[in-house]
């Protein structure tokens, strides 16, 4: 059941598409004080209460001990400290005692204090007092979600080669160097997908050009890389660079379609283009202009993209430098005797990047309202990738495309799905994805995963291969790196042919896969769900935070830490556990509920399938272009003790056609 609460007035954030009505009087489980300003919910936590939610954010599956903002932040330092990663999603389930969910569909600044500052208690408090709440009971945690998914609409369903294996790195500069990444991973055997186009393959990171030295006849290079089944997938950034002459600048400042200062001119600040201007994605008219420029790619044959710094992330203002530098030619030549004057003159232009003052500084034009965007900062990158989104239905009715961002708010699942931005090499972050998985999913994010192996810092191959053992099983399987760090492309280490034996296994997994993610999709369901939220009644399942439920019938277990020969292992039942050896031979063994001390070699993949449910394996390929996706039984390997599965699956993939239309089901007996 689904209760609404307004407060104040709210502003129409889009998150929600059915229509609750308000309810009157005082909200369940919260104690709510308000002033005409500021407001704030208070609810007591038990010592047994677990809190699920808050989609993209640091931190445990359990959410409690921290004290963590919903602002849409460029932070490339996903660390325990932070209180924001780049996505803003209010909606958290408290399972204990009393067992509800609670959406706060509010597009500013809000703080969720969550027994940080008293353990016992949560504490929610937005930046001003208008917004709506959804109060959700139900009998579980995923009927909570259930009904949760409904109110916020359908997720997005990718094409069917999204689900392949892509490769990505900051940048593949020029169409050399991108046929060699291709040749690298079919020299080696391994399977790929899709290759992208960092912010390189721009005329000086102008949106919607290309660089003709670098990719001469790009739209035949387009087609010479696709008929290799390699898809090339270009970035998109949020703001448009200022240069008299570039049609993009000359017609949103013709149009007033950027977002203006105080005293209405275009407010300019700098990101990689140098000085730009944002498009005012809360403007409808502003959004679909914006959206209408995706088809000069889609026209050249490109089938999808990467929409990036859409948080929007402002390196700096021409306001924020003026005073950083007036502030450090105060000191100049008076050698200071305060360590406290130097640490703030170090910090005065690293402060500079992604500053409140900025985001308070500028305004939207929504068609009926002026807006300040520092109160509606959460809805830019839904907002920039919905406009993607329409812009695309529009310029290729007839099939799916592929579509993530980087910035999202809840509501923006509908439209696309997201990368988890700029994380770090570190094993840690292996352990942040399996984490992270759940509580997007929570949150309608399904198409979603992390740059494998690390954006930052360099790579090293163990951890790649313990990535990758991870990342077989997330829809969004991509190999990303930044600038000045090592290559890390499989191909490039010792032991290709481990790297092929996992992508190859990945491949054969996909009509499973593919199966298990319109079943979340149609469904309402979680994709990868924490085992409390399968087997609420088993003690010992509260508290594991390194496994997962994945689909109707897999368990994950991956190893995250360096040096290890396996992992402690618990089974909620008795499961198969399924091997899968470096020769790319796979065993199965029933192993019994309990804790198990499991052996994991470098280059085997384990995970487990419970009783009862069987996945069938399909031959593998170069790409999914190559694949045939129908299942021989005659064929076929069959992982599991059960003897049939259920598989969804489409023929045909226009994006505006009604989804659940397109999908299908078969049953496959072994
Ligand atoms: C941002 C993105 C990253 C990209 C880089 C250059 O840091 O998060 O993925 O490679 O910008 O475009």
């Amino acid at each position: 059941m689904i209760k609404k609460y307004s407060y104040g007035t709210p502003f129409n954030t889009e998150s929600v598409v059915k229509n609750i009505p308000q309810q009157n009087g005082e909200i369940d489980f919260f104690d709510v004080t308000k002033t005409n300003e500021t407001m704030q919910f208070a609810a007591n936590l038990a010592q047994s209460d677990i809190v699920y939610g808050l989609g993209q954010a640091v931190r445990g599956i359990n959410k409690r001990g921290w004290i963590y903002e919903s602002f849409c932040s460029d932070d490339p330092f996903h660390t325990e400290d932070k209180s924001s990663l780049y996505g803003a999603h209010n909606f958290l389930i408290i399972d204990g005692e009393q067992k509800f969910g609670v959406y706060f569909d509010f597009p500013g600044k809000m703080t969720f204090d969550i027994g940080y500052t008293d353990p016992d208690k949560l504490t929610v408090t937005p930046l001003n007092a208008n917004l709506d709440v959804y109060i959700i009971t139900g009998e579980s945690c995923l009927a909570i979600v259930k009904e949760f998914r409904e109110l916020i609409g359908k997720s997005y369903i990718p094409p069917m080669w999204a689900f392949g294996f892509q490769q990505s790195r900051w940048s593949y500069g020029n169409a050399d160097s991108v046929r060699a990444v291709a040749d690298g991973y079919q020299n080696a055997g391994i399977p790929l997908d899709t290759i992208y186009l960092d912010i390189d393959y721009m005329v000086d990171f102008k949106d919607f050009t290309i660089d003709d030295d670098k990719f001469p006849d790009f739209e035949s290079f387009v087609a010479e890389m696709k008929a290799r089944g390699i898809r090339l997938i270009p970035i998109i950034d949020a703001g448009v660079k200022i240069e008299q002459g570039y049609d993009v600048y000359e017609e949103g400042v013709a149009n007033n379609y950027f977002c203006k200062d105080k005293d209405g001119n275009d407010f300019a600040a700098a990101v990689w283009p140098g000085l730009t201007h944002f498009p005012d994605f809360l403007n409808p008219d502003a959004r679909k202009w914006f959206g209408a420029k995706y088809k000069k790619l889609t026209d050249m044959g490109i089938e999808g993209f990467w929409n990036d710094m859409n948080e929007p992330a402002i390196f700096y203002s021409a306001e924020g430098f003026d005073k950083a530098f007036k502030s450090v030619k105060n000191h100049s030549g008076k050698l200071t005797n305060s360590p406290w004057d130097f640490f703030e003159l170090k910090d005065t232009f690293a402060r500079l990047a992604n500053s409140g003052d900025d985001y308070r500084s500028f305004y939207h034009n929504t068609g009926t309202q002026k807006v300040c965007h520092y109160d509606v900062h959460n809805l830019f990158g839904f907002n920039m990738t919905r406009s993607a989104a329409e812009g695309l239905q529009e310029a290729v009715p007839d099939k799916r495309t592929l579509l993530f961002s980087r910035a999202s708010y809840i509501g923006m699942h509908r439209y696309a799905g997201i990368w988890t931005g700029d994380n770090h090499s570190w094993w840690g972050h292996i352990l942040n994805q399996l984490k992270v998985m759940p509580s997007l999913n929570m949150c309608g994010f399904l198409y979603s995963g992390a740059d494998l192996g690390g954006f930052n810092a360099n790579c090293t191959e163990d951890l790649l291969l313990r990535w990758l053992a991870l990342g077989v099983f997330t829809p969004l399987l991509r190999n990303h790196s930044a600038i000045g760090t090592r290559d890390q492309e499989f191909y490039r280490f010792k032991h290709k042919d481990w790297f092929a034996n996992f992508v190859k296994f990945r491949y054969r997994l996909l009509p499973y896969l593919y199966s298990e993610f319109l079943n979340a999709v149609e469904n309402n369901e979680m994709l990868f769900r924490p085992l409390a939220f399968d087997y609420p009644d088993d003690e010992s399942c509260k508290t594991i935070e390194d496994q997962l439920m994945l689909g109707q019938g897999l368990m994950i277990a991956p190893v995250y830490t360096q040096n290890a020969d396996g992992r402690n292992v618990y089974l909620p039942e008795g499961m198969t556990k399924i091997r899968l050896k470096a020769d790319g031979t796979i065993t199965q063994t029933d192993l019994r509920c309990g804790y198990h001390y499991i052996k994991i070699p470098l280059n085997e993949l384990v995970f487990f399938v419970k009783h009862g449910y069987t996945v069938p394996l399909t031959e593998d390929a170069q790409n999914t272009d190559a694949m045939d996706f129908d299942i021989n039984p005659e064929t076929a390997t069959f992982l599991g003790d059960g003897d049939s599965c259920d598989l969804l699956y489409e023929e045909e993939h226009p994006q505006s056609a009604e989804q659940s239309a397109l999908v299908k089901k078969k049953r496959i007996f072994r």
